[in-house]
């Protein structure tokens, strides 16, 4: 399984479908719909969506709805990075490889711009085609819980910018990364098995594939932040240290962080051993969440 062309292919499909989604950059007020547009069409991986995918397709789901449950999941990603780069949390002014959303409309239509990617998800969320309105329901909840304040991504940046400058220990570290990040990630892959029609006992597997991971793609994400460069990934480098983050690299340098997301790595593919043939892409997208340079 080439990763790449399935990151090529679903990437292609999913933004065909958040064009669908979005309301156009003529509808009115049209300065927050081209805000909007601005940072979601900036150029994104689209990890979300490519996990949401091949998680769904491990269990035999169908393809159309897991591009659109993706979308929706890249609309509230993408809210995330324009509030965590507002002055206010991470002051960053690049992003995807360009100017940030409040530098290019100003903070306030940043905020609102934010605020109208989470509402819109959850519109999407709820029109969600192909799935009975119970799996609708417990797909809404998992994003809504994972994006929340208890174990999830809002939760995790508050502790995140409490621990700017501080010591802090392992605990709070893996908190931080678990909730701000990976459990968005592990949603994708369980809202992905939900929406494929997954099993209790499958869903229990994704569950622990997908928690693993998601803290894989942060740990990776900090050692990236100290060992490559803006512009090789689209956002200012070198800004953790600076700014005195809780990072893996911080706590337990390069060399043991890269090990770490190995042995993360090693275990989500543990996890999903019985899948067979189709979770190749669940499997192949574990070594990219390791190796990745961007
Ligand atoms: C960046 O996410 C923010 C984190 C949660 C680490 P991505 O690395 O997926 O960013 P995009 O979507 O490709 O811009
Ligand atoms: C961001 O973590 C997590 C989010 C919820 C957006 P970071 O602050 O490390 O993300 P980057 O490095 O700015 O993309
Ligand atoms: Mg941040
Ligand atoms: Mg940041
Ligand atoms: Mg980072």
């Amino acid at each position: 399984m080439e990763i790449k062309e399935y990151f090529t292919e679903t990437r292609e499909r999913v933004d065909a479908c958040l064009d669908r989604l979005l309301p156009a950059e003529g509808e009115a007020p049209t300065t927050i719909h081209r805000a909007m547009r601005h940072s979601v069409f900036a150029g994104g991986k689209r990890v979300r969506p490519v996990l949401v995918l091949a998680s769904g397709e491990s269990v035999g789901g169908d393809r159309d709805t897991l591009i659109h449950l993706g979308a929706a999941i890249e609309m509230m990603h993408t809210y995330s990075l324009i509030h965590d780069d507002l002055p206010a949390l991470d002051n960053d002014d690049l992003r995807r490889g360009l100017p940030t959303c409040h530098k290019v409309f100003g903070e306030a239509i940043a905020i609102l711009a934010g605020d109208a990617l989470m509402t819109r998800c959850y519109q999407v969320l709820a029109e969600l085609p192909g799935v009975s309105d119970g799996v609708r329901v417990r797909i809404v909840r998992e994003i809504a819980c994972a994006t929340g304040t208890v174990d999830g991504m809002i939760g995790g940046q508050v502790a995140d910018l409490e621990s700017e400058g501080k010591p802090f220990d392992a605990a709070t570290l893996e908190y931080i990364h678990h909730s701000k990040t990976g459990a968005l990630l592990r949603a994708c892959v369980r809202s992905g098995g939900l929406a494929a029609g997954a099993g209790e006992g499958e869903l229990e597997i994704l569950d622990r594939y997908g928690a693993r991971i998601g803290l894989v793609f942060q740990i990776v994400d900090d050692i990236l932040d100290v060992t490559a460069t803006s512009q090789a990934l689209g956002k200012t480098a070198g800004k953790d240290v600076k700014a005195g983050k809780a990072t893996y690299p911080a706590l337990y340098g390069i060399d043991a962080s890269r090990r770490k997301a190995q042995e993360l790595v090693e275990a989500a593919l543990e996890e999903i051993r019985g899948f067979g043939e189709r979770a190749q892409a669940l499997r192949a997208l574990a070594g990219y969440f390791l190796r990745r340079s961007a």
